[in-house]
């Protein structure tokens, strides 16, 4: 074809897919902390780092969770209020149906809970991780402002609490306990703090020191306690919690949750304080520059990572205002062919009724996706706001546009335009009616399945579109994340690429798209050789792309930590399925046998052939188009999955040097049913229907 292939930076997910085999083959870690500490609170200073709640405020050094009695407010009944860190961390990785990690934290922390005037006090306080910024609305009384009567129990709360109780409720133990809050105010599991001697809101002033440590591994949350005499805590943890509770919290938490404080009054009241506050949370891979991936994977020895990876805790800084409007970037736009237009940032805050939690689509490394509509028009449009730190969102943002300006195809999401002002860099999409792909995919019993035509229409669509991508633009385009969470449906449930990059679809109540939050599934879109050369190429993208056949025709994730009768990859599932002739089972058992048999054993044969472990042996684009809608054989796919060998013909370092070969095989069980090869003889020709696949 005569193009010169320049491979893009590699994806940021195969740092995860790395960072999860060392955890794998080695005993050493890299421990990374984020955090944050507050000896004590100031007004002037630290409203710029939290989110206070109204009537909370910050005052007298300290949270005043509900009002305070010097703050001037008279009325402290049916009170409830909030405080939490402005921003969010991210507690697990991977798919949430099989999380690859869970992240560790501890908070550690002093309260103070002071009866007014020797009354009975009421309600208690909570240390909470919560799936936004927001107070929910009559949460006073025994709502603790972590539920109200609406929404106290349900799953969708997405709220974990520790409280500190001082009134009993009917659920209660008694009026002095502490107890562990999934997503409800009646606690899955209580401890009366009588028992150690313990008075949360004695007629005098105590102060109690409170540490929580999660342990993500282990999946275990323990609570330490030890009172204090002076807010400063000078006694040292406890040996042994008060309360230890088995929890995953990949099950209760969104991906992206906040760490704070809630509290609440009714007919009693008190004072409710938090005085210092620590925490340190594991960071959980996210991107990393190409340079440092590939550095990694070939040089730097797993101890000496361990070495480097020292926990490093810090203060955050509040995140300087960005520059109104900067004249590299608009320079670069001006000069981009076909400049696309240019929106008003005062529109698209309207249409996204000012980027409203509520109107949120998607969410990932790179930015948010709002939904929204511009009223002129009466339009709907996706909107993407880049929220990395301002240097990488601008390279972010202008990689993104660069690229999808010049793409015009019927199965892409039609870029429409973007914003740059006061410091926000915004893209603007056509807005998909359908959602995302994965939504329909692996959805629960709540939403239909997707039906047989459906399913291989989209596989067809996204066939199209990467073809045109690879083979029709005149540049190759490498897609580089391609997975369920990218491909859109319109209203037709034609599937369209998206380019909303690591950002993903959720789903609650309020819209169509999947529940979910983060990049699920990253694993098992990669190509092995991508592990070595760290560099995308046609056949990564081709290898991501069998993924999707896959799980479209199989209704499962390609990677899944508990397995696949056994097979960690879905496809060396279906392998096994193909070499004991009964291929079809793997069809999703959803669809009740209503699927045509034809099109599903080509598309999983179509799909093994594109999971091929050796790049060059699987097919290329026109062949795929061509086999996909029936013109072309299906490919001979060998009964056992051939053993991945490296390097990999057609993919050959920049030396050419050959000769340091490591067999890697995620499917060894298999035996060697295929013959070792002489990889440096190895043609290019790309997929051949005489060659052995
Ligand atoms: C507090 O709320 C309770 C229950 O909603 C109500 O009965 C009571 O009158 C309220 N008290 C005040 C002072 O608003
Ligand atoms: C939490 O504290 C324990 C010891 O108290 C420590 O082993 C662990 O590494 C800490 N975890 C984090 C995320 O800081
Ligand atoms: C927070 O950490 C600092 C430094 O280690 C320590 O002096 C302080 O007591 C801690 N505060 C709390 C509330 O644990
Ligand atoms: C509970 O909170 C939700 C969310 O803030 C709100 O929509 C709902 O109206 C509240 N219900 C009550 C009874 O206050
Ligand atoms: C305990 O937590 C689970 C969620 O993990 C919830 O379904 C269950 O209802 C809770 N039990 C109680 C007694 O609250
Ligand atoms: C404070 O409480 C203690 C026991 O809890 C009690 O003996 C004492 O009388 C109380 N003092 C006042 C002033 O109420």
């Amino acid at each position: 074809m005569g193009r010169a292939l320049a491979p893009l930076p590699v994806n940021p997910t195969f740092l995860s897919l790395f960072l999860l085999l060392l955890h794998l083959i080695s005993p050493f870690q890299p421990v990374e902390a984020l955090g944050f500490q507050f000896s004590t609170f100031d007004p002037s200073a630290d409203y710029g780092a939290l989110e206070v709640k109204s009537p909370a405020l910050i005052y007298n050094d300290a949270l005043q969770l509900t009002p305070d009695s010097s703050s001037g407010t008279v009325d402290f009944m049916n009170k409830s209020g909030r405080i939490l860190y402005k921003q969010g961390f991210k507690l697990w990785d991977g798919p949430p149906e099989a999380p690859t990690k869970i992240a560790s934290f501890n908070a550690s922390f002093v309260i103070n809970i002071f009866r007014i005037n020797n009354g009975t006090p009421g309600e208690g306080l909570a240390f909470i991780v919560a799936p936004d910024l927001n107070l929910p609305a009559g949460s006073f009384g025994g709502y603790l402002g972590l539920t109200n009567a609406t929404t106290d129990g349900q799953t969708s709360n997405h709220l974990l609490a520790v409280e500190f109780d001082t009134f009993k409720q009917d659920y209660d133990p008694d009026a002095n306990h502490i107890g562990l809050d999934i997503n409800s105010v009646e606690s899955n599991q209580t401890v009366p703090l009588a028992d150690h001697g313990f008075d949360l809101a004695p007629n005098h002033t105590v102060f109690f020191h409170v540490w929580i440590e999660y342990d993500g591994g282990q999946e275990l949350l323990e609570v330490y306690m030890i009172d204090e005499d002076e807010s400063t805590p000078t006694k040292p943890k406890p040996a042994s919690p008060i309360m230890t509770a088995s929890l995953d919290m990949s099950k209760v938490v969104n991906q992206n949750s906040y760490f704070g404080f809630a509290a609440s009054t009714g007919d009693n009241v008190e004072l409710n304080c938090v005085l210092g506050w620590n925490m340190t949370v594991e960071e959980l891979p996210k991107g990393t520059p190409a340079g440092l991936v590939i550095g990694l994977a070939v040089g730097i020895s797993a101890a000496a990572l361990a070495v480097a990876g020292v926990a490093a805790l810090g203060v955050w800084a509040w995140r300087r205002r960005a520059a109104a409007r900067d004249p590299n970037i608009v320079g670069t736009l001006k000069s981009l062919p076909g400049m696309p237009r240019e929106f008003k940032f005062k529109d698209l805050k309207m249409a996204t009724g000012n980027f409203d939690e509520g109107n949120k689509l998607g969410q990932g490394g790179f930015g948010v996706v709002y939904k929204g509509v511009l009223a002129a028009e009466n339009r709907q449009v996706a909107v993407k706001k880049f929220s990395r730190d301002e240097l990488k969102s601008k390279d972010d943002f202008l990689a993104e546009l660069t690229i999808i300006n010049r793409l015009r195809h019927r199965h892409l999401v039609p870029l429409l335009g973007w914003c740059h002002q006061t410091g926000m860099l915004l893209l603007v999409y056509d807005y998909m009616p359908n959602g995302s792909l994965d939504g329909h995919i692996f959805c629960g019993p709540e939403r239909q399945t997707l039906e047989w035509s459906h399913r291989y229409k989209i596989v067809a669509g996204v066939g199209c579109a990467l073809h045109y991508l690879h083979e029709e633009f005149d540049q190759i385009v490498l897609h580089r994340d391609l997975k369920a969470s990218n491909i859109m449906l319109d209203s037709n449930f034609n599937a369209r690429l998206g380019d909303f990059g690591l950002a993903r679809a959720i789903d609650d109540e309020k819209n169509s798209y999947a529940e979910l939050e983060g990049v699920p599934g990253t694993i098992g879109y990669i190509a092995p050789e991508c592990l070595h050369t760290g560099k995308a190429t046609r056949e990564s993208d081709i290898f991501g792309f069998g993924a999707v056949i896959l799980e479209v025709v199989c209704g499962k994730h390609p990677w899944r930590r508990a397995g696949f009768d056994g097979f960690q990859f879905l496809a060396d599932w279906v392998w096994s399925l193909h070499r004991d002739g009964r291929i079809l089972e793997a069809v999703d058992g959803r669809l009740g046998g209503d699927y045509a048999v034809e099109e599903a054993r080509r598309l999983l044969l179509l799909g093994l052939a594109c999971s091929h472990p050796i790049a060059a042996e699987r097919p290329k684009m026109p062949a795929i188009v061509q086999i996909r809608s029936g013109s072309m054989e299906v490919p001979r796919v060998p009964p056992f999955k051939p053993a991945f060998v490296w390097p990999s013909a057609g993919l050959l370092s920049e030396d050419g040097d050959t000769t340091d070969v490591t067999p890697m095989t995620s499917s060894s069980r298999f035996g060697s049913g295929w013959r070792s090869r002489d990889v440096s003889k190895e043609s290019d020709a790309g997929y051949n229907d005489s060659s052995p696949v």
